[in-house]
């Protein structure tokens, strides 16, 4: 195995190699190092490892553990405070090497954090799904007892002759409409969607001219589109009464005033429903508003979820029925001031959302 052949296969890793002479000074640092911790090679060689600002106290007496034992140790699930501001969750083993007499260490750092991402996204999404199943199997019921109901009401309307006691006839057959209405909200999208290939930014520059015609002019219309976006298969119509369900939530979260963002872009590796995506569009509306409430910030997207005395809490829960409709999927960060909604789009025509999309 040539010199050149080992380089390219250690900066071909996904794990960061990072290499310290006796001294603790880095001698070697691969490929997936400089991208996990933003720093080129250049700069980190020669350096301590103590000088890296963001070698967190952990990993430091990892380090000297296994310097004075002599023993490789493996920690799990450390978390770094990285240069840029984020944080990343690496596993950490630590190995010492003799080398023509001399000590060195290895530091290999995996980044885990993905993992427990989607770990935590698929155990809230099964209570989603499972708190959603039981409002649906409960709407059921109550929808056919009401069809019923007002029918028979309708029929005492017909039958009985005074006109003074139609007013309590036509109040069961308004009310039983009213939690008819609600009950198929519940029930969520009635339609299979007609899909087309379409450029999302339609979908948003027709939600602009919404906003625009209701004349909140406090409220100022940011857009940060990606031009070269691809088309995506989706069905319109449903696409933008999900954008638009989030749009009139930001709207009354921003209140008098606000900053409302449009904002597109293609993301890389992305899981949906088990199926990775090597490639989708990812739509993002976010708002200066308030933030959601973290009480409830879990549960947004379940049926009947709502802070506000006059909301139904069905909006965020009929935005997800629809974009998992699409094959995509909803995302939700929120903070005072700044709340984001991401839905992402595959960019493939299959039914199933594309795995085949994978390369
Ligand atoms: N952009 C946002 N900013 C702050 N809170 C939000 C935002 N979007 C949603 N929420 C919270 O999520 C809840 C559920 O929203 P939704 O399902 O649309 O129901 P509703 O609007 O009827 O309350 C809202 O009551 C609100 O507390
Ligand atoms: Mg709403």
């Amino acid at each position: 195995m040539t010199n050149n052949f080992s380089k390219t296969i250690l900066d071909n890793l996904t794990t960061a190699l990072v290499g310290l002479d006796s001294d603790l000074n880095i001698v070697y640092t691969n490929l997936a190092f400089e991208m996990l911790f933003d720093l080129s090679a250049k700069r980190a060689l020669g350096i301590s490892v103590q000088q890296l600002p963001l070698v967190e106290d952990r990993l430091m007496q990892l380090v000297k553990d296994v310097q004075s034992s002599g023993e490789p140790h493996t920690e799990w699930a450390l978390e770094l405070n990285l240069i840029s501001g984020k944080r990343a969750i690496v596993d950490c083993s630590v190995t010492e090497l003799e080398q023509e007499g001399k000590t060195q260490l290895i530091i290999e750092l995996h980044q885990v954090d993905q993992h427990l991402k989607l770990a935590n996204d698929e155990q809230r999404q099964e209570k989603v799904n499972s708190a959603k199943m039981l409002v649906r199997n409960l709407a059921h019921e109550i929808k056919n007892p009401l069809g019923g109901l007002r029918g028979a009401a309708q029929l005492l309307q017909r039958e009985q002759t005074d006109p003074n006691l139609n007013e309590y006839t036509e109040i069961i057959v308004e009310e039983a409409d009213r939690l008819s209405n609600l009950v198929n909200q519940l029930l969520g999208p009635n339609k299979p969607p007609e899909k087309r290939w379409i450029n999302v930014h339609q979908v948003l520059e027709r939600l602009v001219k919404l906003v625009t015609a209701e004349g909140l002019q406090k409220i100022d219309l940011v857009r940060d589109y990606d031009p070269s976006l691809p088309e995506v298969f989706v069905d319109h119509d449903q696409l933008f009464q999900a954008c638009l369900n989030i749009v009139n939530n930001a709207i009354q979260a921003m209140g008098e005033k606000g900053t409302l963002t449009f904002r597109t872009r293609v993301c890389r590796n992305q899981v949906v429903a088990s199926n990775t995506h090597a490639l989708m569009v990812r739509l993002e509306i976010s708002d200066t508003g308030s933030g959601i409430d973290p009480e409830i910030i879990d549960k947004i997207f379940l049926p009947m979820v709502t802070s506000r005395a006059q909301g139904t809490g069905l909006g965020l829960s009929i935005s997800q029925a629809l974009v998992d409709q699409q094959g995509g999927k909803i995302e939700c960060k929120s903070r005072p001031g700044d709340t984001v909604f991401s839905i992402l789009l595959p960019i493939s025509s299959s039914q199933e959302g594309g795995d085949h999309a994978f390369q």
